[in-house]
């Protein structure tokens, strides 16, 4: 169990203790044998207020409330609690996902027909947004390339293309002029970035079946990449040979890039990305810590990169 730095946390069997009964001894343990300054408080550390007091640390988890109460859903409204107080609007059930382009199966499956036999995982993730504030949090969910795999995509699938929803009777983001965004949201990945193990599809956070405000019934998340590119309440997945038209992307272009990879080098054009503030964060407190390449995770996934420019393909 390795929660620092950037480390996935998974779970590997029912016989393991759940994120509750270890995140935070854990963090105190695996901090305490890497810096060897924190012998003499685990007592005091193993109480969970004390643990994260004690420890400085930016990697104990975002509290449950606010990582359902602080969202970023347009399709629910502009401001960070719109989602929270509208999503309730949303069906989730039932709900199907469509299938298209390069792959040997395509066609319309139920989400329990695309999840089956697939185990669920349970992975503490820092999550970056490109507004420069972050948390950390217990997702729930089924690795991407597995889901994929069960579709065989051929060998001219270049690309994964992920459509989210767009229904505007039930989301009043959609009827209003919003973000400027062209519904529905799309985003995409290069298919190694998909196939890379770090990437799950999202079915629940904190133990629990995942909010609607988190992108119900199921979301990606790409813990390297700012949280933009982890689209919400997914309902197509193409494989595609070319680079698929994003939507941030084509809104603005000089703002996110394709890959978004988070990067403390490359400025936002309108503000620094080499600081963020970690959830909570107050006036007084605002919590600031350094942003991290690829958001923490670069052992894991520079090596996708080598030989690109970061800076120009941001
Ligand atoms: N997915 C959809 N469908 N619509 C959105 O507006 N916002 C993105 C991403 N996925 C968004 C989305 C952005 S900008 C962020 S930071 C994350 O969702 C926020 O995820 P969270 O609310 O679960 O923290």
């Amino acid at each position: 169990m390795r929660p620092l730095n950037g480390r996935p946390l998974i779970r590997k069997s029912a016989t393991e203790p759940r994120w509750y009964e270890i995140t935070l001894e854990s963090l105190v343990l695996s901090r305490r044998r890497m810096t060897g300054m924190l012998a003499g408080t685990a007592a005091a550390a193993m109480l969970p207020g004390s643990a994260a007091a004690g420890l400085q640390s930016d990697d104990t988890l975002t509290p449950e409330g606010l990582v359902t109460a602080y969202n970023n859903f347009y399709e629910f409204g502009l401001d960070k609690t719109d989602p929270a107080e509208n999503a309730h609007q949303l069906t989730t059930s039932p709900w199907t996902v469509e299938i298209a382009g390069e792959a040997k199966k395509t066609g319309t499956f139920s989400i329990e027909d695309v999840l089956k036999g697939i185990a669920v995982e349970e992975r503490i993730y820092r999550f970056r947004c490109v507004e420069a504030w972050s948390m950390v949090v217990p997702w729930m969910g089924v690795p991407l390339a597995k889901v994929l795999a069960k579709f065989e995509p051929t060998g001219n699938a270049k690309y994964v293309e992920f459509t989210t929803l767009k229904r505007p009777k039930e989301m009043p983001g959609q009827r209003a002029f919003g973000a400027g965004i062209e519904w529905p949201y799309v985003e995409g990945l290069r298919m190694d970035e998909a196939m890379h193990p770090l990437v799950i599809m999202v079915t629940g956070l904190y133990g629990k079946p995942l909010p609607k405000q988190n992108g119900a019934p199921w979301r990606l998340m790409v813990p390297w990449k700012y949280g933009f590119k982890s689209g919400k309440s997914i309902v197509k997945i193409r494989f595609t040979e070319r680079q698929p038209r994003t939507s941030w992307n084509v809104l603005a272009p000089n703002e996110y890039g394709f890959f978004a990879n988070v990067n403390p080098a490359v400025d936002h054009p309108r503000w620094s990305q080499a600081r963020e503030r970690r959830l909570p964060s107050t006036l007084f407190a605002p919590n600031w810590r350094e942003t991290l390449p690829f958001n923490g995770y670069a052992d894991e996934v520079a090596s996708l990169y080598s030989g690109m420019d970061l800076r120009r393909f941001y």
